[in-house]
């Protein structure tokens, strides 16, 4: 029978999942995007060379995949026109494997616009966005007033579809943010040069899925971000716009939720945020510049430093009950083995109390200390090691109590960057 795993990030992104999707792609011939936009950045590594993916799943590397992306991501036809590009110069087949959701929203110029001139106007209280008109697009859809993939190719409509919502985001612009309005004609123009490239890539997604299934194929969910960013469930409202939790795969794809059966959790060695938002194992001190640095912490689409800090149970465990994980997948284990001492967060201090549940209010959070339990660090190195049993002991101590702590078995620990920097405990595809 074909499996249907969700990898998804249980912390605030930049977990590693890219990574981990492009190894579990051997064993799948289907990959599938269901939220997010080009916001993301998932980086691949084989054999030292390096790929960035936004928009297109990490499943591109491999010829036999098909690589979808439904009906929840944002999309940017530029952005995607410019990433197909970058790959099929490097002798990548792009276009005959990718195929779109004729119900993907669009994102346009003027979300980005929107996006950028909000956060300048919002200062320090800024969310720190990746600045891409993510959250504008999201906006559009919910409104209902959003231009949708499908919509591209009816060029009557198209234009005159264009021509009002533009109307209405340029008023805003002009008006509220005195932004220069985006130039209709120039917009459309671009816009329908792009159509003959894109209108190969529409599909239903939803079909082909459902086909896919009876047809017991290994299909991978590749959720971007992470679960703390999810819009509902995150760290409200320094959240991405999107539900990045693993309900969003059934929704942003059309894909029946029974068919889902295994949940991966991404979960790195300690915690990452980039951009705005309470953090309470933040670490401001040398630790967190050397935790920053050994893990090349820069985001791999903006390029801004992401913030460091220690392994936070209290959030994995929320990420945990919101995405009820088969297993996890702990990720980047080589950047601790220098720290003479490593952290982990079980519990936080509000206001004269413990607390294992993480409020759910931005500010209270904002106000918890973390309470932690001291473990010796192994201090050698794991670099690139694929056999559990090569890991030192005080590495495997840290990693027990991990799991003990999550209550989920750890069933991947990645010790590298490239593919191939993997101990496989249990592999998604070959359990019962
Ligand atoms: P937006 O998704 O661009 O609206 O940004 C909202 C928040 O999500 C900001 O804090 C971003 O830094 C964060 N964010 C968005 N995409 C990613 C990602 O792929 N990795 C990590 N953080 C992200």
């Amino acid at each position: 029978m074909g499996k249907s795993i969700v990898i998804l990030g249980s912390q605030w992104g930049d977990e590693g999942k890219g990574k981990i999707i492009d190894l579990l792609m051997r064993d799948a011939s289907v990959v599938v995007r269901f939220q997010g936009g080009h916001n993301a950045g998932h980086t691949l590594v084989n054999q030292g060379e390096k790929t960035i993916l936004r928009l297109i799943p990490s499943g591109i590397m491999h010829s036999h995949v098909q690589c979808l992306i439904g009906n929840g991501v944002v999309l940017s036809p530029t952005a995607l026109i410019q990433e197909m590009g970058e790959l099929e110069r490097r002798g990548i087949a792009v276009s005959e494997r990718l195929r779109i959701s004729e119900a993907c929203i669009l994102v346009m110029p003027y979300h980005v616009a929107l996006d950028q001139a909000r956060e300048k106007a919002k200062g320090k209280s800024a969310i720190g966005t990746t600045g891409r008109g993510i959250g504008p697009a999201y906006e559009d859809k919910v409104a209902r007033r959003a231009i949708r993939f499908n919509d591209l190719f009816d060029e009557k409509y198209f234009c005159a579809k264009l021509e009002e919502v533009l109307d209405y985001h340029n008023f805003i612009l002009q008006n509220y943010h005195q932004h220069t309005p985006i130039d209709y004609n120039q917009l459309r123009d671009n816009l329908l040069a792009e159509v003959p490239q894109l209108r190969p890539l529409k599909a239903d997604i939803v079909a082909l899925l459902a086909e896919y299934q009876a047809q017991d194929k290994n299909i991978i969910f590749e959720g971007a971000q992470g679960t703390l960013l999810d819009i509902d469930h995150g760290t409200y409202p320094y959240v991405t716009s999107s539900n990045t939790v693993a309900g969003a795969a059934s929704i942003g794809t059309g894909y029946g939720i029974r068919h889902l059966n295994y949940i991966m959790g991404v979960v790195k060695s300690y915690s990452t945020r980039v951009g705005s938002g309470p953090f309470p194992t933040e670490l401001q001190d040398d630790i967190g510049k050397q935790l920053a640095s050994r893990g090349n912490e820069f985001g791999s689409v903006t390029g801004r430093p992401r913030r460091c800090g220690w392994l936070d149970m209290v959030g994995l465990h929320r990420s945990i009950q919101l995405n009820s994980f088969s297993s996890i997948c702990v990720s980047k284990l080589d950047v601790l083995d220098e720290l003479e001492t490593i952290r982990i967060c079980t519990g936080y201090r509000l206001h004269g109390k413990t607390i294992q549940i993480p409020p759910a209010d931005a500010k209270s959070l904002d106000e918890c200390e973390p309470i932690y339990e001291d473990w010796a660090g192994w201090r050698q190195s794991t670099a690139g090691i694929s056999k559990y049993e090569n890991l030192p002991q005080k590495a495997k101590q840290y990693l027990s109590r991990i799991e003990e702590l999550a209550g989920v078995p750890i069933a991947l620990i990645s010790t590298g960057p490239d593919r191939n920097e993997v101990i496989v405990l249990q592999h998604p595809f070959q359990e019962k």
